[in-house]
């Protein structure tokens, strides 16, 4: 077995749950915040997935450069779709970090999770035209 496969697969591996978990959290982090509850384990299971996407999706490039000496030719809308994913995982992070401070009020929290949950769906349709475009 090559082992950049592996290391691409297990990195996939971590990859595919951080976007599952980002995705079902922040449902998970709305259903609560609508029904004015805290939710810090949901908040906390997003923020960690953010991270986890943003160091899994790093270590995708990282194995490039170390396996073949260079990061992969990204045609332009692959590499915008890139753009868009990492602009998600930033802005989500913040937001969900504002949410672990306890900045917001109840109405304001459910605006809060509305977004993050709609930048974890942006960065996972941007995710289908960075694999398809590459
Ligand atoms: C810093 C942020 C991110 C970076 C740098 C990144 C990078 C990557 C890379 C390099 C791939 C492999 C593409 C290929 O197979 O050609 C990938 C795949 C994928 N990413 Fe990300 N990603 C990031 C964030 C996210 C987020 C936030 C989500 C979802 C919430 C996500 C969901 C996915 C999925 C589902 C795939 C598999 C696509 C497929 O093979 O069909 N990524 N990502």
């Amino acid at each position: 077995m090559p082992p950049e496969d592996l290391a691409y697969a297990l990195n996939q591996v971590v990859h595919n749950f951080g976007a599952v978990a980002v995705v079902a959290g922040s449902a998970w982090a709305l259903g609560l915040a609508r029904r004015g509850e805290p939710g810090r384990t949901a908040a906390w299971t997003v923020g960690l997935a953010w991270l986890a996407q943003l160091g899994s999706g790093s270590l995708f490039g990282a194995l490039s450069l170390y396996f073949y000496g260079r990061t992969p030719d990204l045609s332009a809308v692959a590499f915008a779709a890139l753009g868009i994913k990492v602009a998600c995982a930033v802005a989500g992070l913040g937001l969900t970090a504002l949410d672990l401070l306890g900045a917001l009020g109840p109405a304001g929290r459910q605006w809060l999770w509305w977004w993050v949950l709609g930048l974890g769906a942006a960065a996972l349709a941007a995710a289908a035209f960075l694999r398809w475009f590459a």
